[in-house]
């Protein structure tokens, strides 16, 4: 099975705070200041589930969340969270095979389009945009790869950037053996995002601007609003 995350579920935390420190948890923490107060939140590849008791911390009753996790052992643990006054239905399977006719107001993917080839996020990220209502949220979490690439006399230049192609190359080989991930490469979203008509709320960088943190709205708009801290 691609994608499998079973054999590393057990210390995945560990080793994503030993490696990048707090930075993937305070990327995620930080959009919770946009959680609706009620309403029906889809997390897709939420792994351990430890962003169900930050959510719980912070809007501790009145939600509905629906916790979709590929790995049967990421899903074990995620069970045992404390999800406070909130509803969690828990679901088991791969994103691609999830659907509901209920839409959702919010849709959250923690580096999930990190896992996935081109034609697999594409897809997922339609098949996820079906589901959020008009008007709904996006809290898009992932490494970037795109901040510091600029033009500056002509000719494209890498100011600062390389040292991010090699981690990611280091890290696909990884988590290659240990969870047959499926991606070679980063896969740039932003696109997808604009053609679909979502709009940027929040644009947040983390980890000298390897991981980026995005809040976005769908709307009838086609642009890319350009965040302050860029
Ligand atoms: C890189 S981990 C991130 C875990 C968590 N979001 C975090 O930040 O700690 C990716 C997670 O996505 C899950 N995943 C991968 N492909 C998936 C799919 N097609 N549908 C649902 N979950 C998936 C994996 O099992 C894994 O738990």
């Amino acid at each position: 099975m691609k994608n499998n995350y079973d054999k590393i579920a057990g210390y995945y935390d560990q080793l994503s705070r030993l490696v990048f420190f707090k930075s993937q948890v305070n990327a995620q923490i930080h959009q919770l200041g946009y959680l609706p107060k009620t309403g029906r939140i889809l997390i897709v590849g939420g792994g351990t589930g430890w962003i169900l008791e930050e959510i719980a911390k912070v809007v501790p009753e009145g939600l509905h969340l629906v916790y979709v996790e590929i790995s049967a052992k990421m899903m074990e643990i995620s069970k045992e969270r404390a999800v406070a006054g909130n509803i969690v239905d828990f679901v088991n399977l791969g994103v691609e095979d999830f659907s509901t006719d209920r839409p959702f107001d919010l849709i959250c993917t923690p580096f999930l389009f990190d896992n996935f080839a081109e034609e697999r996020a594409a897809m997922v990220f339609h098949h996820l945009d079906t589901m959020l209502r008009k008007g709904g949220l996006w809290f898009h979490t992932d490494f970037d790869l795109t901040v510091n690439m600029g033009k500056t006399d002509g000719r494209k230049h890498d100011n600062g950037t390389w040292w991010k192609t090699v981690f990611l190359v280091l890290m696909y080989r990884f988590f290659k053996l240990i969870a047959n991930v499926e991606a070679s490469k980063l896969i740039n979203m932003k696109p997808y995002f604009d053609a679909a008509g979502y709009q940027v709320l929040e644009q947040k960088y983390y980890y000298r601007k390897f991981i980026q943190s995005v809040v976005l709205e769908k709307t009838d708009q086609k642009t890319w609003v350009k965040s302050a801290g860029r």
